[in-house]
């Protein structure tokens, strides 16, 4: 049984978006959005997904709120949104498939945003390994993918997103890298419109997940980045290291040309691309 906070009973209800709404429109889907919960304001999204999968929540409930008091990007870093502007959502998971192929959930849910960009923005992005979504180099989402796991077997996975929609403006320190559908198209799109897309997407590409279909996902998410055969830094830990980017193999692992010599790297944070 999912139990609810103080908190979240005081607030469990969202000006912006509606379960009973997305619900019904993602009732057409195979799996993502039989259960849809709508807060105004959580700590983190991925937080609140935690505790509902360890309550036992069925997979493909989806968890949105306006605004996150603690919202968290990957690499410890913090993911600010202003309220009620974004789309903030946490999904739950429970893939049932070998843990080898989890590592292609980051790339298909970056796959899935910038699809849904296009089909409602008409915008086409670019996707930074291993899962960071841009508009002309700034970062417009972010996907942070949280695992559960126990003696090799997924018990369930959270997949957070944060995609930047109608902020009209970024702290003085993210200005230079950050920016939203708003910022680069001067149009105000409805969230519930966008998210329903994403859905969608995620949906269907889920499904490729699960029946094996792996490549068709690669190469859909190849057909977004931009980074192959350009020269890249980036940071392993606290070591800053430097190489060629050649492509992503079969896990999605990128592939680095170091001194001559390849490498795949199963996690990194890319600094600079050369374009
Ligand atoms: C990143 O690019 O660093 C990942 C950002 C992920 C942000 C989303 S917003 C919804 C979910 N809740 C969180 O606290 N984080 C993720």
């Amino acid at each position: 049984m999912i139990t609810l906070t103080c908190e979240e009973v005081k607030v469990n209800f969202s000006a912006v978006f509606s379960s009973e709404k997305l619900m019904r429109q993602l009732a057409t889907n195979l799996h993502i959005g039989k259960s849809v919960f709508c807060y105004q304001s959580v700590g983190s999204t991925n937080d609140v997904a935690h505790r509902f999968a360890k309550d036992g929540a069925r997979s493909g409930t989806i968890i949105i709120a306006e605004f996150q008091t603690m919202g968290r990007g990957r690499n410890a870093k913090k993911w600010v949104a202003q309220r009620g502007e974004n789309i903030i959502a946490s999904l739950i998971l429970r893939p049932n498939i070998p843990l080898e192929r989890l590592t292609h959930l980051p790339l298909l849910a970056s796959l899935s945003v910038a699809q849904a960009i296009e089909e409602i923005v008409g915008i086409r992005t670019e996707i930074k390994w291993p899962n960071d979504v841009l508009i002309r180099r700034k970062k417009v989402a972010g996907v942070l993918v949280e695992t559960s796991a126990q003696a090799g077997v997924v018990d369930y996975v959270v997949v957070g997103i944060g995609l930047n929609v109608n902020q009209a403006q970024f702290p003085d320190d993210l200005a230079q890298q950050a920016t939203s559908l708003f910022l680069e198209t001067g149009v105000v799109y409805d969230q519930t419109t966008l998210l329903v897309s994403l859905m969608r997407f995620l949906d269907a590409n889920y499904a490729r997940l699960k029946s094996g279909n792996t490549e068709s996902i690669l190469s859909m998410w190849r057909g977004y980045c931009d980074m192959f055969g350009k020269h890249i830094t980036f940071y392993q830990g606290d070591s800053r290291r430097e190489g060629i980017a050649i492509d992503i193999d079969e896990r999605g692992f990128l592939r680095v040309e170091i001194e001559q010599k390849e490498e795949r790297l199963s996690q990194a944070e890319i600094q600079t691309i050369r374009y």
